[in-house]
């Protein structure tokens, strides 16, 4: 099934001038980049936006590292893009991700993981419509 999921590239990343190189990766995994924009949120965005993760006890660091500077905002549109997209991703720990995966290529550590991928088909539909709906 064709899905649409929401992909983020983390500030940490947008830092060191990896948007097009992320970009292109995704292309080449067959995924049609249906919707990008470049943003810096607040943290109270931030905060609505991993809102999930509100009980956990990196959620402060998480909300200002988020919003800490610019990002892109993506839909990503493919078959099965959800799931796909959090295989090409790799583990959230970079340590722990696969080689040949973005986080394994580009993140930095647990928090600076230089991407974020929607974990299921209801979620996807709420953050694209998070950023999107405007
Ligand atoms: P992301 O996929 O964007 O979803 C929530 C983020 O919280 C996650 O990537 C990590 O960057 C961050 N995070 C920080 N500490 C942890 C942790 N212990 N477990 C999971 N996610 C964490």
């Amino acid at each position: 099934m064709v899905e649409q999921t929401l992909s983020i590239i983390k500030p940490d990343a947008i830092e060191r001038n990896l948007e097009s190189k992320i970009k292109t990766f995704f292309e080449q995994k067959n995924f049609k980049i249906a919707k990008s924009k470049k943003v810096q949120i607040t943290k109270e965005e931030a905060a609505e936006f991993y809102i999930i993760h509100q009980t956990k006890p990196f959620y402060e660091d998480l909300c200002n590292y988020l919003s800490s500077g610019p990002i892109v905002v993506m839909v990503l549109e493919g078959e099965g893009a959800v799931s796909k997209n959090r295989q090409i991703m790799g583990a959230t720990d970079p340590l722990k991700a696969e080689p040949g995966t973005l986080r394994k290529m580009y993140g930095i550590s647990i928090d600076k993981n230089s991407v974020h991928g929607s974990d299921s088909l209801e979620n996807a539909k709420k953050e694209i419509n998070f950023f999107f709906s405007k």
